[in-house]
């Protein structure tokens, strides 16, 4: 995979060729001074205040005169900039997109950090619900700082270009997400998206799927896209249109879902030139099992945690509640013994 191909799966490079056949969107470019608001490291939302710590220059903040100031000399508050036009053109955008909004940078989107929004969807209102879901989520930090990983060309970061991607909002079946995989210009293989669950009807109309995805690819995307090999993810609704939601390069970048990258690549794994069906692989969970992990919610919080926050478990809460107690009481009998 080279830095060409990663190039050619930016949102804002693709969208305008596919647009008719995608979900609307808005593109807002952003500011170094923004990129550099996403990179730092913690999570606080513009304008709002936020503690720093002097690191290499302990002041001694025991003496009496800071105790008695009960404040820590090494600490200072800083507020974060405000961002008062990538504001406004969110609050716009989102006007022009029936306002809620899916939010992403060039490449990926906070799908990480989705556990921290109110309903734990990336479904967005205003500013701060999307600057909250960019800052708490590892795959835009990496979209940030490791843009290039696995190029054999160079690895390393974009330098400028970064943008804010933001597509009207549409309420997804996840099970009737594909990935599909394109090399040499032909689909060789279609991954059911959502690796986690089994749907059946996946399986009672494998044939149709598989035929709606072809017609798709040969009409809409083939020879369409700039590269020979690539993949891309399409939604097919219950009317059994098709529509495209994203390009991904064809390597290590994107995930494989139930390929790996050596089995796609090996020169066994193609079709003739001249099929109008489509004979590639298509690999999905059966009734019979097949059922994958997750990835995303390995960088969820733990589920106690989360019950214990949104008071789900009341028993989680007695128990944390008498084990406090039974701490507390040892505590009172050591001091005692002392
Ligand atoms: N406009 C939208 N409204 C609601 N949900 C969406 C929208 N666009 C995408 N999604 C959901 O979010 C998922 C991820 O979208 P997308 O592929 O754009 O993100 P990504 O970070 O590029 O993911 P990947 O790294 O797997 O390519 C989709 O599979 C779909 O379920
Ligand atoms: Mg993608």
């Amino acid at each position: 995979m080279k830095r060409e191909h990663v190039l050619s799966c930016n949102f804002s490079v693709w969208y305008p060729k596919f647009k008719n056949i995608t979900i609307r969107s808005r593109v807002i470019p952003l500011s170094k001074e923004f990129v550099d608001y996403l990179k730092a490291d913690n999570v606080v939302l513009p304008g709002q205040p936020v503690v720093t710590r002097d690191s290499d220059e302990e002041i001694e903040s025991d003496s009496e005169e800071w105790q008695a100031l009960d404040e820590d000399p090494n600490e200072h508050t800083i507020t974060t900039p405000e961002f008062n036009e990538i504001d406004s053109a969110i609050k716009e955008a989102i006007i022009e997109l029936d306002g809620t909004v899916f939010p992403k940078l060039n490449w990926s989107s906070p799908l990480d950090a989705s556990w921290i929004s109110c309903d734990g969807t990336l479904k967005c209102k205003c500013p701060n619900d999307i600057y909250l879901l960019l800052k708490s989520s590892d795959n835009i930090c990496r979209t940030l700082f490791e843009t290039f990983k696995h190029c054999e060309d160079g690895e390393g970061a974009l330098e400028n270009g970064f943008e804010l991607v933001l597509r009207k909002w549409k309420d997804i079946n996840p099970g009737m997400e594909f990935r599909c995989f394109v090399k040499d210009h032909k689909l060789i293989a279609i991954s059911q998206r959502d690796i986690a669950s089994c749907y059946e009807f996946i399986e009672q109309t494998e044939q149709d799927i598989c035929s709606d995805i072809a017609n798709f690819f040969k009409g809409k995307i083939a020879y369409k896209f700039p590269d020979s090999s690539y993949t891309f993810d399409v939604y097919r609704s219950a009317g059994q249109k098709v529509l495209l939601i994203d390009f991904n390069p064809f390597g290590a970048q994107t995930d494989p879902l139930f390929f790996t990258w050596d089995e796609l690549s090996d020169p066994s794994m193609s079709v003739s030139d001249n099929d109008d069906e489509f004979k590639g692989v298509f690999k999905y969970v059966t009734s019979a099992g097949g059922v994958q992990p997750n990835a995303s919610h390995l960088s969820r919080m733990p589920t106690d945690i989360v019950d214990l926050a949104c008071g789900n478990d009341i028993n989680k809460l007695v128990d944390l509640l008498n084990l406090r107690n039974l701490i507390g009481r040892s505590g009172d009998e050591s001091d005692e013994d002392q």
